[in-house]
């Protein structure tokens, strides 16, 4: 079975014991932490924004693999690069046209940072293409966003294969990333239908943090 990148979402971290958890995270040997920023208006949830996202830059130097669900994709965009993210995903619904959407990918990478796009479980697949030959990741979500610990949407596998097959036949490299209902088992079925980058908080944080990292590799 093909390796993948685990990503853990700091959603899921017991902020009481940051320090103890991060040095299992770094431990586990993963490249990326994955941060989830939710600022109350697109998800009801309000989560952290850039000085949490400084104070783990301070303390690792894991990739810091950023997904803003907000209203204002372009000032959090920045805000978020200023702190140090490595990779900023964001979701068309959040903008009002393709236009300001290319233009969102073509501004984070101009300020040295990688660009994704999500695919919610209600995003019509044609409304992500026109955005894949410019992007470097692929966001498929396998929940609704907004909060951790939800089950594992299975129709997140088609996606996830029709976005493998795509880059195949199109020469593309972008990155797919599945995030929501991660566990052992749900990660191989993402890793059959040609996942690259697992996210998962809830499995990775409520268990042996070490173990549970590896057993999604
Ligand atoms: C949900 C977030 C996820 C969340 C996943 O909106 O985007 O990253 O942390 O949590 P689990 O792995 O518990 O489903
Ligand atoms: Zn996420």
């Amino acid at each position: 079975m093909k390796k993948v990148i685990v990503a853990p979402s700091v959603l899921s971290l017991d902020y009481a014991k940051v320090e103890t958890q991060l040095a299992q995270v770094v431990k586990a040997n993963t490249p990326w932490l994955h941060f989830d920023v939710m600022d109350g208006h697109f998800v009801d949830a309000i989560t952290f924004g850039p000085n949490v996202l400084k104070g783990f830059k301070k303390a690792t130097n894991l990739f810091m693999d950023v997904h803003i669900m907000v209203d204002q994709p372009v000032k959090v965009a920045k805000q978020m690069i200023d702190a140090g993210a490595d990779m900023i995903t964001f979701h068309v619904e959040s903008l009002d046209s393709e236009n300001e959407i290319h233009q969102l990918i073509a501004s984070i990478k101009r300020q040295g940072c990688k660009a994704g796009i999500t695919a919610r479980p209600g995003t019509q697949i044609a409304n992500i293409l026109p955005y894949l030959a410019s992007v470097d990741l692929v966001l498929v979500m396998s929940v609704e966003p907004g909060k951790g610990g939800q089950s594992f949407m299975p129709e997140a596998l088609d996606k996830i294969a029709y976005f493998d097959t795509y880059r195949k036949e199109h020469n593309l490299n972008y990155v797919i990333e599945v995030d929501g209902g991660i566990n052992k088992d749900t990660g191989e079925l993402c890793k059959k239908a040609g996942v690259d980058v697992l996210v998962a908080g809830s499995y990775v944080f409520e268990g042996d943090i070490e173990e549970r990292i590896q057993s999604l590799v």
